[in-house]
């Protein structure tokens, strides 16, 4: 096989993953063209509770938030904002200058500045085609003059899926972006994560009864099938979601339901029954857990809305 270099370093990360005594494949690589859709038929399922409450606090704080945030906003988001969520904030933000989304895939990223464009006529849309997990080129977010206050945007959670010393770095890097706004413009962070709850909740949440997170986690086995070569037998792995009540987070498995043996590129690995591989990790805070781990990151909280269960927080966090 011909491979790009993007192949090889994927070759090279499930090589490295399972060779581990914990075998693990990172969660990135759950996300090709069919696992994002994937992902988005999760969000739909009944069990999944995290983007209805997401959107839920945008529908019912609009106004408290919008408020809050005050006119004039420059809105920098990590991910492609092809959601509703992006549409639902920029509808209820007074006079909102301009919009940076920031994604890796060139043709989300353009997809979404598009549609964005012909929503928000009067909104300066300046996509970043950058990793957001990297340091981000700080020129790049000057771009706006006349707004007078800076906010990062990162709904949905995703900073669960983070590990903790990866959700402090990324903390830290926000905190970076916030400090090189412009003098006397003011600058935060407007970011979503989910509670701590009940595993009765957070289980049926990760192993919803029709198997879509099953079919999303498996597909991880069918892309490296399909773009490594492997053999995988997709009918002798079962989707698991375990909550791990140390590092207080949701995991993701695919659990083997035979001895069997797999080769990729040449490499063979043995999985024993009920061996299993460790895919993804949804990281679940209290409100008390998450102010303080962005306060070591220099951020302090300033307020926060919850949809009415009380399940899930969206937070406005600012220099301290
Ligand atoms: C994208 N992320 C916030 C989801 C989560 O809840 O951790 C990914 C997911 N994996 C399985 N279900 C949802």
């Amino acid at each position: 096989m011909n491979q790009t270099a993007e192949q090889q370093r994927f070759l090279q990360d499930v090589i490295d993953g399972l060779s581990q005594p914990q075998p693990e494949i990172p969660s990135k690589y759950l996300y090709d063209e069919l696992g994002s859709a994937l992902f988005e038929a999760i969000c739909v399922t009944p069990e999944y509770y995290i983007t209805r409450c997401d959107i839920e606090i945008h529908q019912q704080h609009a106004a408290a938030i919008s408020r809050f945030l005050g006119t004039h906003v420059h809105l920098i988001e990590f991910g492609s904002g092809a959601g509703i969520k992006t549409r639902l904030l920029l509808e209820s933000l007074q006079q909102p200058q301009a919009y940076t989304p920031i994604e890796i895939s060139a043709a989300a990223l353009q997809a979404a500045a598009d549609v964005l464009r012909y929503q928000f006529p009067h909104l300066l849309v300046q996509p970043l085609q950058a990793d957001y997990t990297q340091p981000i080129n700080l020129q790049a977010l000057d771009i706006c003059p006349r707004c007078r206050r800076r906010v990062v945007y990162f709904p949905g959670s995703t900073i669960g899926n983070f590990t903790h010393a990866e959700a402090r770095g990324f903390l830290s890097r926000i905190h970076d972006i916030c400090s090189a706004a412009r003098d006397g413009v003011h600058a935060g962070l407007l970011i979503g994560f989910d509670l701590l709850k009940s595993t009765d909740i957070m289980i049926p949440a990760y192993a919803d009864a029709a198997g879509v997170t099953a079919a999303f986690n498996k597909n991880l086995l069918a892309r490296i099938n399909r773009e490594l070569g492997a053999d995988f037998d997709l009918a002798q792995w079962h989707h698991e979601a375990r909550f791990n009540p140390v590092e207080q987070r949701m995991e993701s498995y695919l659990v083997s339901a035979v001895a069997q043996q797999v080769s990729i590129a040449g490499r063979r690995f043995a999985f024993a029954t009920g061996d299993d591989i460790h895919t993804e990790n949804s990281h679940k805070y209290t409100l008390a857990d998450f102010e303080a781990m962005a306060a070591e990151a220099g951020l302090k909280l300033q307020q926060y809305w919850m949809d009415a269960k009380g399940w899930f927080v969206t937070a406005y966090f600012e220099l301290k």
